[in-house]
């Protein structure tokens, strides 16, 4: 049957995974991405940040993105677009620009533009703004933040629903999957937007998680989101261990799984589950975390971990 089938019995949009596009050209890996019976959604891991898009000011190129986004139509996926405005991979000239505040304001404003015009239609929910807030609640220092305040976040999020009124647009972060005060935060932040009338859909719970540690609060602070009147996604989902991977530290991370998936299941307004990359091979853990990775549901030699069975059994 696949994830995806089983996630949209269960009433999910879909289950999907990040993928890149300098993996599309291993034909095993695109395979399994291809099968839209285990994943009925995409998400560019890097070709639609600012970055790769706006390189210069005023200079867009779509090409990446537009890989992905084709890829996923031809298999029938929808795509949800990462990241619109983010403090990382961010160009210098936006960085270190030192532009006032009504300039910086119209670069935001012409980048969503570009971007969610560009791809209008065809996207099923857009990262507006990812990773604003520092762990304890206080809005990180960025370039965004330290210009224009708070405001940068409606100024993104009006543009972003100006270009494409039909994708649904969210707020994105990590160390949300539990309560504490980086989850109050983002709460009290998406309660306010709404009162002011700012268009936002969503709340994105990235999931970057640790074989474990699993917050025992996810659950509870997913239905916590969703009661504020928002759709909530579970969007970069991954449980790393300390290497070698053991048969024991597979069966740990399987319950892990199942306590995640669980968890959207009983939110009727969590609308999908997407990991970072379906397979060791091509997932970013190793890199940034020194000895740590197995992260994924499928292994490095795209064998099935007993994590699969168990997110399987979670959405049947
Ligand atoms: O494309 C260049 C290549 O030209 C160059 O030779 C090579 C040398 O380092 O770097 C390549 O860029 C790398 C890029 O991934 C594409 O592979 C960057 O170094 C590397 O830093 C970058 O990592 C990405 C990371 O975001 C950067 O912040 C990961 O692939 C991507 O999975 C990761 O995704 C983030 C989400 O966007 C936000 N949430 C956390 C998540 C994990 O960090």
């Amino acid at each position: 049957s696949g994830l995806n089938t089983l996630a949209k019995a269960k009433g999910k949009t879909y289950f999907g995974s990040a993928t890149d596009n300098g993996e599309l050209s291993d034909a095993p890996y695109l395979a399994i991405l291809s099968n839209n019976k285990e994943f009925g959604q995409l998400t560019p891991g890097n070709s639609m940040k600012w970055d790769a898009t706006e390189r210069s000011r005023g200079v867009f190129s779509f090409a990446g993105g537009e890989t992905i986004v084709k890829l996923a139509e031809a298999n029938g996926q929808f795509v949800r677009g990462h990241t619109l405005v983010w403090h990382s991979q961010l160009p210098t000239w936006v960085s270190n620009g030192g532009f006032n505040a009504a300039t910086l304001t119209t670069i935001i404003q012409n980048h969503v533009t570009a971007l969610v015009t560009n791809w209008k239609g065809r996207i099923l929910h857009w990262d507006v703004v990812n990773e604003i807030f520092n762990d304890d609640g206080t809005f990180r220092s960025s370039v965004f933040y330290n210009t224009l305040g708070e405001e940068f976040v409606s100024i993104a999020f009006r543009a972003a629903r100006a270009a494409d009124p039909a994708a649904k647009l969210y707020i994105n972060d990590y160390n949300t999957d539990g309560t504490g005060a980086k989850s109050t935060a983002l709460a009290n932040l998406v309660r306010k937007l709404k009162a002011a009338g700012v268009p936002i859909d969503g709340i994105g719970i990235q999931a970057h998680l640790i074989v474990g540690n699993v917050q025992g609060s996810f659950a509870t602070n997913l239905a916590q989101f969703a009661a504020l009147g928002v759709d909530v996604a579970i969007t970069e989902l991954d449980i790393r261990m300390t290497m070698p991977s053991t048969a024991s530290l597979l069966s740990r991370q399987a319950d892990d799984y199942r306590t995640i998936v669980n968890a959207c299941v009983s939110v009727p307004r969590c609308v999908g589950i997407t990991i970072w990359d379906y397979t060791d091979k091509y997932s970013w853990i190793p890199s940034v975390f020194s000895g740590q990775g197995a992260g994924l549901p499928w292994d490095q030699n795209f064998s099935k971990k007993p994590a699969y069975a168990s997110i399987a059994a979670a959405l049947a």
